[in-house]
């Protein structure tokens, strides 16, 4: 087994961020942190957080930063995670979650940052085509559906469209995503953490991208060792 990693998938609305962050997680044995799949299940369960998350949601809008920089940290503080690290899926997504981020890691440090490049063109397509599990998350499309009428291979849930696939939110989504999180492109490429990995052609050939810079840059002697208790803040 692979040393624990901290990976961060960047990379604008479908561009394959959840499809690439789940087969990550099986081949390096990291737990998948989605914060849009966090928010999901809250707005499912009907929690006072999910209450108050829908509209934002359904919207397209982002969630105010301290909220989701709570929900992070609470996750972060699990074992799973102190002990492999994660690859995080849609966090951090404005600067201001990027420092507060930042602070919770330390004293531990990000490995890598791995931004999935797709041209806007090609967002909408697979958008409008998505189909998510209600329970578990799991990804499929109108052209690579499950096997059996939209009930989930992996738990056996609902397989639906998401509530923000719309046209409307879609393209509210895209604006966020150049004004708030496309400014963490140029933060992490200072910080030489991040590189940029093509999201164009199938999943299979995408993954090989991704995990040939990981499996790189592991054999170049990265991959932080966890963090010892009695360093932790
Ligand atoms: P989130 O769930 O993170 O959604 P998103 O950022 O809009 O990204 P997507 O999930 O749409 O795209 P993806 O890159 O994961 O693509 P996927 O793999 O599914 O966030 C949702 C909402 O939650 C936000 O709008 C906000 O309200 C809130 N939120 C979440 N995080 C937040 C944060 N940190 N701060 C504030 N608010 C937050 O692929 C898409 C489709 O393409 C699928 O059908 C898939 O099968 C297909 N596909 C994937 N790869 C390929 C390929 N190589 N070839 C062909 N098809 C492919
Ligand atoms: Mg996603």
């Amino acid at each position: 087994m692979v040393p624990g990693a901290r990976l961060i998938v960047l990379g604008k609305q479908g561009s394959g961020k959840g499809t690439q962050c789940t087969r990550l997680s099986h081949r390096y044995v990291v737990p998948h942190i989605s914060t849009g799949d966090m928010l999901r299940v809250e707005v499912k369960s009907r929690t006072p957080l999910g209450l108050q998350a829908r509209r934002y949601l359904d919207a397209g809008d982002l969630i105010p930063d301290e909220i989701v920089l709570a929900m992070v940290a609470a996750r972060l503080d699990r074992d799973d995670t102190r002990t492999r690290g994660f690859v995080l899926d849609g966090f951090p997504r404005t600067v201001a979650q990027a420092d507060g981020f930042d602070e919770l890691l330390k004293p531990a440090v990000i490995d890598l940052v791995l931004n999935l490049v797709i041209p806007t063109e090609m967002v909408l397509a697979r958008l409008v085509s998505r189909r998510v599990c209600e329970d578990c998350g799991a990804i499929y499309s109108t052209s690579v559906p499950p096997k059996l009428n939209w009930t989930c291979d992996v738990c056996g849930g609902e397989v639906v469209q998401r509530e923000d696939d719309t046209e409307e939110a879609i393209k509210n989504r895209l604006d966020l995503y150049e004004t708030q999180t496309a400014p963490l492109v140029a933060r992490y490429a200072a910080l030489d953490k991040l590189v940029d990995v093509s999201g164009v052609g199938t999943p299979d050939e995408v993954n090989l991208r991704l995990t040939s810079v990981i499996d790189a840059y592991q054999h170049g002697g990265g991959f932080f060792p966890p963090v010892p208790p009695e360093e932790r803040p």
